[in-house]
């Protein structure tokens, strides 16, 4: 899983759109038997960018997707951490399944949305689980 993941990540940074900071990003979620690639997705009006980790749930999740089994996220220079939304966006689908972090220079580092998001709000504190 992690190798595929890892280069998923890698080849969906190519396609970041990113003209305005330059930083591309690009995410492979793994569900079922499938990789979903999302990239950054930025936009003239800048509060409107999409993070890569969003872009590939929402690939995932459109799908027909809701078990996500792990996700990587690449970059070109030094190494991903994923913002405070997206690490809330993932939790949304699990706590302990592996998030591979990709540097520039391809060293993975093996983390989890658990340590990424300690003491998090999630789908379970909710009464009604048959909205999902
Ligand atoms: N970005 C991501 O795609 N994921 C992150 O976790 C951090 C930030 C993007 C958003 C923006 O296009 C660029 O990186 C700089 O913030």
């Amino acid at each position: 899983m992690k190798q595929e993941l890892v280069k998923a990540a890698q080849e969906a940074l190519q396609q970041a759109y990113a003209p305005y900071s330059g930083y591309r990003v690009g995410a492979a979620v793994l569900a079922g038997q499938d990789v979903f690639k999302g990239v950054n997705i930025e936009n003239a009006s800048y509060g409107l960018t999409i993070c890569a980790e969003r872009s590939a749930v929402a690939a995932a999740i459109s799908s027909g997707a809701r078990q996500i089994q792990g996700v990587a996220i690449a970059v070109e220079i030094g190494a991903p951490s994923p913002c405070g939304a997206c690490r809330q966006v993932l939790r949304e689908f699990g706590t302990d399944f592996p998030v591979y972090l990709v540097a520039g220079d391809g060293a993975v580092r093996e983390t989890t949305i658990k340590l990424l998001l300690p003491g998090s709000f999630g789908p379970e504190f909710l009464a009604k689980e048959d909205n999902h």
